[in-house]
């Protein structure tokens, strides 16, 4: 039986940026609550809400000091209810976002259960790990005067997945929220889950990573440090607490090496489709490799890295679209990509010590510096770039928000498989049941197998009567 999230499309809230209800400058989940309407209209099944628990902000909300309660910053769990009950109310799923890696150093946990958290057998660092972010990977804890290991900021200590009393936490945490109804989870650095038993030292690198690395880790082979055989471990106590709820993973890894995790996750995002450049083959191959490898959930902006309008150029925004949404599976959108939010200036001095500040711009609803997203001091302020709006675009069909409401609308009669067709080097083209999806990534128009009737266009006269698909442009036919 097909479930309900088969070719789904979910929507990423990065709740901070959303919607301000209070006049804080900051995102709430009232104000998710009033823009339901929005996702309906644009055809989200669901949306994912990025961390919401109460968070010392070191890594703004990643580093979770309590995970069954809602930061008062964005309401309380009455609000949170009430969330739930109105989106489902119009059919639209929720999914929380599950930090199973990490908690904050202030969680009560690491100080009432040390032995929760992975330590260094010596007064030392044990090894050359790094975190994800630069530096070592260990730090020392002043109370205890040990070393513990944390893969992201220091301020992020790692869980130790090989005590069974971890697996029980995080299960009741799952529970807790699946209690309240919500319909799945996004799992956050699941390749981070486990790490080597003995702590040894990752190899140099045999082959590429296959995807962007901070640092110098590209001269390293990450097998230790990271993807650890046992996190199947991990990955079957995490199913058997979900039952049948979705489950998405986040796993920084190229997609042949995800496969394992899919035996337990329902799917997994595809890394090297979002990090592909735009460039035919580029595009061609991450794709085909992707499919082979098993399910996994399409992906092209998300809070971690530049928005695919900054990284294509907003001339390539709508073709974008195009793929990201004709690929067969779930598709996920980060709000603000459907009307082509490109990335910001950020913030000076920054906010977010990783660098990410730019992507996390608040929702652009109107045009202005406020753009209906507060009417207070906003916590990063907004791009206001012209046009870039949901007001403006919601009243011309030919805008890229309409493009968004019609290919997502066609989903459902795509059917489930893909065919890659031959097509001139600069075109990437594939058969989706009755249909065929062309974009031309290059900068002259050129033949595709495009042929029939223009379904959905991403600019007047895309396919010229000689059948040339111009530069910049994608189509969708139907023979
Ligand atoms: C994931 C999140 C990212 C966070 C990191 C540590 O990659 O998407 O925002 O910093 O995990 O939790
Ligand atoms: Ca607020």
């Amino acid at each position: 039986m097909a479930s309900w999230w088969q070719d789904a499309v979910v929507y990423q809230i990065y709740p901070r940026s959303f919607q301000d209800t209070n006049g804080d400058g900051t995102g709430d989940l009232a104000g998710v609550a009033r823009r339901l309407d929005h996702l309906a209209e644009l055809g989200a099944a669901a949306f994912w809400l990025s961390p919401v628990y109460p968070s010392p902000l070191a890594d703004f909300g990643y580093d979770i000091s309590a995970y069954t309660a809602i930061d008062t910053v964005f309401g309380d769990l009455d609000e949170f209810d009430a969330l739930i009950a109105a989106a489902h109310e119009r059919g639209i799923r929720v999914l929380m976002d599950l930090v199973p890696s990490h908690t904050s150093i202030e969680h009560p946990w690491f100080r009432e259960h040390p032995d929760w958290y992975i330590w260094a057998p010596g007064d030392g660092p044990p090894n050359r790990w790094t975190s994800a972010f630069g530096g070592s990977a260990w730090s020392r804890d002043p109370g205890s005067g040990r070393w513990y290991l944390h893969s992201f900021f220091p301020e992020q200590a790692d869980l130790d997945w090989r005590n069974p009393e971890v697996h029980d936490a995080m299960a009741r945490v799952m529970r807790f929220w699946l209690d309240r109804g919500v319909d799945g989870f996004r799992i956050d650095a699941l390749d981070r889950v486990m790490k080597d038993r003995l702590l040894r030292d990752d190899p140099p690198a045999r082959e590429p990573f296959g995807l962007p690395l901070r640092g110098d880790e590209e001269q390293l082979q990450l097998i230790h440090s990271r993807n650890d055989p046992d996190i199947v471990q991990a990955l079957a106590v995490m199913r058997a607490a979900a039952g049948d709820a979705l489950l998405v993973g986040e796993v920084y890894l190229r997609s042949a090496l995800v496969k394992p995790y899919l035996e337990y996750l329902d799917t997994a995002f595809a890394f090297e489709l979002y990090q592909s450049p735009w460039q035919a083959d580029a595009l061609r191959g991450a794709i085909t490799r992707t499919l082979a490898a098993g399910a996994f959930a399409w992906v092209l902006s998300n809070h971690d890295f530049p928005r695919l309008v900054t990284r294509y150029g907003a001339e390539n925004a709508a073709s974008a679209a195009l793929i990201l949404l004709t690929l067969p599976g779930l598709a996920f959108v980060y709000a603000g990509d459907e009307i082509g939010m490109p990335d910001g200036p950020g913030v000076q001095p920054p906010l977010d010590r990783a660098g990410r500040d730019s992507h996390r711009h608040p929702m652009q609803w109107e045009p202005g510096a406020l753009g209906g997203f507060t009417t207070g001091t906003p916590w990063l302020p907004l791009i206001n770039a012209p046009g870039v709006s949901v007001a403006e675009q919601e009243a011309d069909d030919d805008s890229l928000l309409g493009l968004y409401r019609r290919l997502i609308a066609l989903r459902p009669l795509l059917g489930t498989s893909l065919e890659m067709l031959d097509s001139d080097p600069a075109v990437v083209a594939y058969r989706r049941g009755d249909y065929v999806v062309a974009i031309n990534a290059g900068l002259v128009p050129v033949s595709s197998p495009a042929t029939g009737e223009v379904i959905i266009a991403t600019r007047p006269a895309a396919l010229a009567p000689n059948g040339k698909l111009a530069a910049n442009a994608a189509v969708i036919t139907q023979a």
